[in-house]
């Protein structure tokens, strides 16, 4: 197995955060090259698309959750968004963001938790490859929502096979009926090419 391969199946595998956030450490410096030129990783470039047709102009106040090592922000920043908190619970993958230089703030913080986040501070969220096997589940929604604005935009991708399994559906309708959100978008794309993977890509609106 190769130890790109490895690397990725201990992330998909992990048992705790402890476990996950073993495997960034070590993945941090590598994980660009890894996944964007060996593995053909699109997710980041298909929902930054989706969410930048909901944003108007470069000031909307982003938070991109679960940002790893910024690619997501990249894509932002190169289309114009000049206002992009990025925040993730791995120092590591948050200094390779940092290198990038393309977020005005970055956060350490878990999205399991409720986090140190005023409630309505965001214009839109995108969080892109961080709901997925191992990783962060449906239950972490309500706090997004909490934390976007009335009107604000929430884009994320769900990994096709933690989708059925962790049963999104069920959160999602939940929130839509307490009136937390509606959906704009959603749609299935691919995730990983090299892997033949898909994901479902979702864009909701916050309720005012
Ligand atoms: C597959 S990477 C995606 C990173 C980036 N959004 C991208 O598309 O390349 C998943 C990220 O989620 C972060 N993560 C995992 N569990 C987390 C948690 N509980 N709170 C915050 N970040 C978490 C990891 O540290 C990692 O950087």
């Amino acid at each position: 197995m190769s130890n790109r391969k490895e690397i990725h199946d201990r992330v998909l595998n992990a048992a705790d955060k402890e476990e996950l956030m073993a495997a960034y450490k070590e993945w941090a410096d590598k994980y660009d090259t890894d996944l964007i030129d060996e593995m053909g990783y699109v997710a980041p470039v298909i929902a930054g698309k989706l969410l930048l047709k909901y944003i108007k102009g470069p000031a909307v106040e982003i938070l991109d959750a679960g940002c790893g090592t910024g690619l997501v922000g990249a894509f932002l920043s190169e289309n114009g968004c000049s206002n992009i908190t990025g925040l993730d619970y791995s120092q590591e993958m948050l200094t390779q963001a940092k290198g990038k230089d393309v977020y005005q703030a970055l956060i350490q913080s878990d999205l399991t938790q409720a986090m140190d986040i005023a409630g309505n501070t965001y214009d839109a969220v995108i969080s892109v490859g961080t709901f997925t096997s191992g990783h962060v589940g449906p239950e972490a929604l309500g706090e997004l929502v909490r934390i976007t604005k009335p009107g604000g935009c929430i884009c994320f991708t769900v990994r096709e096979s933690a989708w059925t399994e962790d049963n999104y559906q069920n959160e999602i309708e939940k929130i839509e009926k307490n009136k937390g959100w509606k959906l704009l978008e959603e749609q299935t794309t691919d995730y990983i090419q090299q892997e033949g993977s898909t994901c479902k890509v979702c864009l909701f609106q916050v309720s005012g």
